[in-house]
């Protein structure tokens, strides 16, 4: 497989042409059916990557790690706890060192208004392709993945009415990245994205501005309310999911009265009845069952979550088998 993109940062997919997204998309696909029917995929033999995590991961990580064995190469974990970066190295240093002894770098770091800077400033000495494993502000891989699962189960995007919707969840304080990937995506695919969260959970004003214009230039629409039962009404795909308000509040405290304010904003069969029969359920996981949703509904028909988590691992290869390569 020719590497198209080699050399290519994947910091965030406004970065990347819809035709570039297409063909990632299409080397998804094509990993999918390999990996199903055991076919080798030997594209990065005897390539190495860098996975630096500054938070937990379950799928990111082991998507990532899994991902590059299947493609013949190798990748190295680094809990940055354990790095000399906890006793202040920069990252520029920490860039240029690891870019010297592999192909390809891979950073989480969702600190607010840290991560995606401290991506950035990577990218500016990393000799290799720096790929964001989820930052403050951005997670291109989920949204790459939420993209190819849309696609594999509503099979035309164009006017698709999908409403992503914050929810209540006590597990940890969650960054806006998700959502906010998600509100720049979708519309660039003709959907017709509804936002829906409760007062005080605003995306950056400069991002909705972008999914306006986004959605303009691609024949979708994009629109906000507070009226959670309205963005389930008709709806093609739900995507109900927690983030913090750190928009607006940047303390790292999970729980305080904005968030108590709005417990019942939990995705319950009641509501799914609202949206279109043939609905479905998404959520990038890990989802605060019984808070943001309902099991019934996390486990019921309508429920793509599993194939969208699995999604994560055939789109992760194909952004490193098409960045990552000779050097
Ligand atoms: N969706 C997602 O990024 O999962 P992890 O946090 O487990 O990597």
């Amino acid at each position: 497989m020719e590497p198209l993109f080699k050399g290519r940062h994947f910091i965030t997919l406004e970065e990347w042409t819809k035709p570039e997204i297409d063909k990632l998309l299409e080397v998804s696909k094509t990993l999918k059916y390999n990996f199903r029917n055991n076919i080798p995929t030997p594209y990065l033999t005897n390539k190495t990557a860098f996975l630096m995590f500054f938070e937990q991961s379950t799928r990111t990580r082991n998507s990532m790690e899994s991902g590059l064995a299947q493609l013949g190469g190798h990748a190295t974990f680094l809990d940055t706890s354990m790095m000399q970066i906890s006793h202040g190295e920069s990252a520029k240093d920490t860039a240029i060192i690891l870019s010297s002894y592999g192909h390809g770098i891979a950073c989480r770091n969702c600190f607010w208004g840290i991560g995606n800077k401290y991506l950035r400033e990577m990218a500016a000495w990393s000799t290799v392709p720096i790929m964001n494993l989820q930052d403050d502000l951005y997670h291109p891989m989920q949204g790459l993945a939420d993209l190819m699962t849309i696609q594999e189960v509503k099979k035309e995007t164009k006017n698709l009415k999908v409403s992503i919707i914050w929810a209540y969840a006590t597990s940890h304080k969650k960054p806006i990245s998700v959502p906010l990937s998600q509100i720049l995506l979708f519309p660039r695919y003709g959907m017709d994205v509804t936002l829906a969260y409760p007062e005080g959970y605003d995306l950056p004003d400069w991002a909705i501005e972008k999914a306006k214009i986004n959605a303009k230039e691609n024949g979708g629409s994009f629109r906000i309310t507070h009226n959670m039962e309205e963005a389930y009404k008709d709806a093609d795909v739900v995507i109900p999911k927690n983030w913090g308000s750190w928009v607006t509040n940047q303390s790292s405290a999970v729980i305080d009265d904005l968030l108590e304010k709005n417990k019942l904003w939990k995705c319950t069969e009641k509501m799914m009845v609202l949206a279109k029969k043939d609905v479905s359920y998404m959520h990038a996981l890990p989802a605060d069952r019984g808070n943001e949703v309902e099991d019934s509904v996390i486990d019921g028909p309508h429920s793509i979550v599993y194939q969208e988590a699995e999604n994560r691992l055939h789109t992760a290869k194909a952004v490193m088998a098409m960045t990552m390569g000779d050097k």
